[in-house]
């Protein structure tokens, strides 16, 4: 069976998918969560993201799953783990590691039979957490759910964008500009894009079947970010703590459904006993 497809503005393929889509991403998205919920405990000081992303990769190839990361355009790891004000693509190693008081957001890929799954979560680093940033933990977990109640048929992506950027700004942060949610499917990053910031009624129309991901990045200072030498690691320009989390989503007849939600129930640190 061939999928339906809509055209975006610059006339790429934007993917309907079909039931069976749906239920093999439900699939890979519960493996994506799942391991974001095993790998809770694990986030403790003195732990290095090298160990986080070894523990990573043996807990999906273990339940099927391949990482996706892995090798994807040259990346050489299997999650993007980024602490404080490193935005997103932190490349995990033995020779870093996490301390008390950090904030810390993994992203894990999985490929399950072909489809991926795609999520992060933000996790705190002991106990001692910074007042200012638990709260834009918080707001940025806010920011993601804001986003998602506007996915629904007939809404535009510019209506995800602008809950978002609201939501960030009237507490006096700011949303990266330089990346977005992507399509994904049988394919990593699809069309089309979401930006985390936009205007109402602009961009794509909503419809059943796309599936995307809404995964703001919101930073406690400015918007601009820039790219380490490494070519992955993406910091704040001011230095200023930034944090991230990432559903993926599929548009049903009257609203959504999220692909990546957690079994064990978890939303936003701190993850009760187990982290
Ligand atoms: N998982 C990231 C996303 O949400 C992509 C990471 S690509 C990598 O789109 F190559 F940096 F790993
Ligand atoms: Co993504
Ligand atoms: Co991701």
């Amino acid at each position: 069976m061939t999928d339906d497809v809509v055209m975006d503005k610059e006339g790429k393929r934007i993917v309907l998918h079909g039931p069976e889509g749906f239920e093999a991403m439900r699939k890979a998205g519960r493996l994506a969560a799942e391991t974001l919920d095993y790998i809770g405990p694990f986030v403790t000081p003195g732990v290095s993201t090298g160990r986080l992303d070894k523990l990573i990769e043996e807990f999906q190839r273990d339940r099927g799953g391949i990482p996706a990361t892995l090798g994807y355009h040259g990346y050489p790891a299997s999650s993007c783990i980024s602490p404080n004000h490193v935005v997103n693509h932190g490349i995990p190693s033995d020779d870093k590691k996490l301390v008390e008081g950090d904030i810390v957001n993994i992203d894990v890929t999985v490929i399950l039979d072909g489809w991926y799954g795609d999520s992060s979560r933000m996790y705190f680093v002991g106990g001692k957490i910074g007042v200012k940033a638990r709260k834009l933990v918080d707001l940025t977990y806010r920011c993601m759910m804001a986003g998602i109640a506007q996915a629904k048929p007939g809404n535009h992506l510019g209506d995800i964008g602008h809950a978002i950027q609201t939501m960030a700004e009237a507490a006096r942060c700011s949303v990266v500009r330089d990346f977005g949610g992507h399509g994904i499917g049988q394919v990593f990053h699809d069309a089309p894009h979401v930006d985390h910031y936009g205007k109402p009624g602009t961009g794509v129309e909503l419809r059943p079947g796309m599936v995307f991901t809404v995964e703001p990045m919101i930073n406690a200072g400015r918007h601009e970010v820039k790219i380490l030498s490494d070519g992955w690691t993406t910091v704040t320009r001011d230095r200023s703590l930034s944090a991230q989390f990432e559903h993926q989503i599929g548009i049903t007849e009257d609203g959504c459904e999220i692909f990546t939600l957690s079994p064990a129930g978890y939303t936003q640190p701190p993850y009760g006993d187990a982290a």
